[in-house]
C-alpha cells in the first residue's frame, strides 16, 4: 500500500513540476516577456483576455491535460488514504485542486493580481503538501534530536520564505517588474506613503488603457521595495539558519551547504534579472529556486521533527503540538 501511494505522490510531484513552470511561462509571456520589441510590450495583452498566440495556447493546452491527470492522481491518493484511515493530507491536496480548479474557471483574467498570487502560491502549496508527504514516506533514520531554538529558526525560516515568495508573486502579478529597473535603489517613488498604501490593497485591480496594456503606477515600484526588503530579511533569517544547521554536524552538512547556496542563486537571479531587464531564462530560473529553496526549508523542517521515521500518516494526523 505504502509503495503504491509512494508512486503516486511521485507521479503527483513531477505533474505540478510540469504545471508550475508552465502555469509561469504562460503568465510571463502574456506579460510580454517573449515578444519582440522586450521591453516597451511589457504588459501589453495582459487585460486582453483573446490575446493568445500559438505557443500560448499550445502551453495552455499542455497546462490543462497536466492539471486534468493531476487531479485524477490526487482522488486516487485520496481514496488510498481514506483507506487506511488517515487521510487529511490527502484532503488537503483536493481541497487545494479544487481551490485551483474554481480560480482557473470562475476567475477574470489578470485583471485581480490577488488571483494570480491564488494560483501561483496555490500551486506551491500543493508541490509542498506532496514532498512533505513523500518525505514521511521514505523510511530513514532520524537524525539527533537538535535544540528547541534550532527547530523554531527552522520554522521562522519556512514563515519568512512563504512571505516572500508570496512578495515575488505579487511583483509578478502586478506587472511591477518594470517599475524598478535599477539595483539596489529603486528610483521613481518607490517608499512613496500613497504607492505603498495601493501596494498593500489586496483587491487592487490592474489599471490598463485602451490597448490592454497595464499602466506603469508608483504602487509598482512600492511593491518592488517591499520584495526587495523581503529579500534582505530572508538573506538574514534563511542565512542565519544555515549556519546553525551547518553547525549541526555532518548529517545536516549538505541541506546547510545546499540551503545557502539556492538562497544565494535565488539573490544573483533576482537582481540580475532586474539588471538585464527581465529575460524570460531568468525569471523563469527565479520562479523554479523559489520552488526548490522551499523544498529544501521544508525538508530541513521535517528532518528536525521529533517524529523520526514514523509512518507520514500517523505524523501528519496528529493533534496539534502532539509531535513536539
Ligand atoms: C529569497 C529571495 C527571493 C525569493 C524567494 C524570491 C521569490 C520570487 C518569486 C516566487 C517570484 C514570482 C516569480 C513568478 O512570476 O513566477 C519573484 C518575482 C520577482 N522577483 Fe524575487 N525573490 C527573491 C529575491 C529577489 C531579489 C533580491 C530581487 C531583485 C532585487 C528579485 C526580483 C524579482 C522580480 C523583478 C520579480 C518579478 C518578475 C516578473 O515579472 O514576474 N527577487 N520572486
Amino acid at each position: 500500500m505504502s509503495h503504491a501511494l509512494r508512486r503516486l505522490v511521485i507521479v503527483a510531484g513531477v505533474l505540478v513540476l510540469v504545471i508550475l513552470p508552465l502555469s509561469a511561462a504562460i503568465r510571463l509571456t502574456n506579460a510580454g516577456l517573449g515578444c519582440n520589441d522586450w521591453p516597451a510590450c511589457y504588459g501589453r495583452e495582459a487585460l486582453t483576455a483573446t490575446a493568445s498566440v500559438l505557443p500560448q495556447s499550445a502551453m495552455a493546452m499542455l497546462h490543462r491535460l497536466a492539471a486534468t491527470a493531476l487531479a485524477i492522481v490526487i482522488l486516487v491518493i485520496l481514496a488510498l488514504s481514506l483507506r487506511a484511515g488517515r487521510g487529511r493530507p490527502a484532503l488537503a491536496l483536493l481541497a487545494l485542486t479544487v481551490f485551483l480548479a474554481v480560480l482557473g474557471i470562475v476567475t477574470p483574467g489578470a485583471h485581480f493580481p490577488l488571483v494570480t498570487l491564488g494560483n501561483l502560491l496555490g500551486g506551491l502549496a500543493m508541490l509542498g503538501v506532496l514532498w512533505w508527504l513523500l518525505l514521511g514516506l521514505a523510511a530513514r533514520p532520524a537524525p539527533p534530536y537538535p535544540a528547541p531554538s534550532v527547530r523554531r529558526m527552522a520554522r521562522l525560516g519556512l514563515i519568512v520564505l512563504v512571505v516572500q515568495i508570496a512578495l515575488g508573486g505579487w511583483v509578478s502579478a502586478n506587472y511591477a517588474a518594470l517599475s524598478c529597473t535599477d539595483f539596489p535603489g529603486c528610483a521613481g517613488d518607490g517608499w512613496s506613503a500613497a504607492g505603498m498604501n495601493e501596494a498593500v490593497r489586496l483587491w487592487r485591480q490592474l489599471p490598463g488603457d485602451a490597448a490592454g496594456t497595464v499602466i506603469r503606477e508608483p504602487a509598482g515600484a512600492a511593491i518592488q521595495v517591499l520584495h526587495r526588503v523581503g529579500a534582505l530579511v530572508a538573506v538574514a533569517v534563511i542565512g542565519w539558519l544555515s549556519v546553525m544547521i551547518w553547525r549541526l554536524g555532518a548529517a545536516f552538512r549538505a541541506l546547510g551547504l545546499g540551503i545557502a547556496g539556492l538562497l544565494t542563486l535565488q539573490i544573483a537571479l533576482g537582481v540580475a534579472a532586474v539588471l538585464a531587464s527581465l529575460p524570460l531564462a531568468l525569471v523563469l530560473g527565479h520562479n523554479a529556486v523559489a520552488a526548490l529553496l522551499l523544498l529544501g526549508v521544508l525538508t530541513l523542517n521535517h528532518r528536525l521533527t521529533d517524529r523520526g521515521n514514523a509512518p507520514v500518516f500517523s505524523e501528519m494526523d496528529r493533534a496539534p503540538g502532539g509531535g513536539q
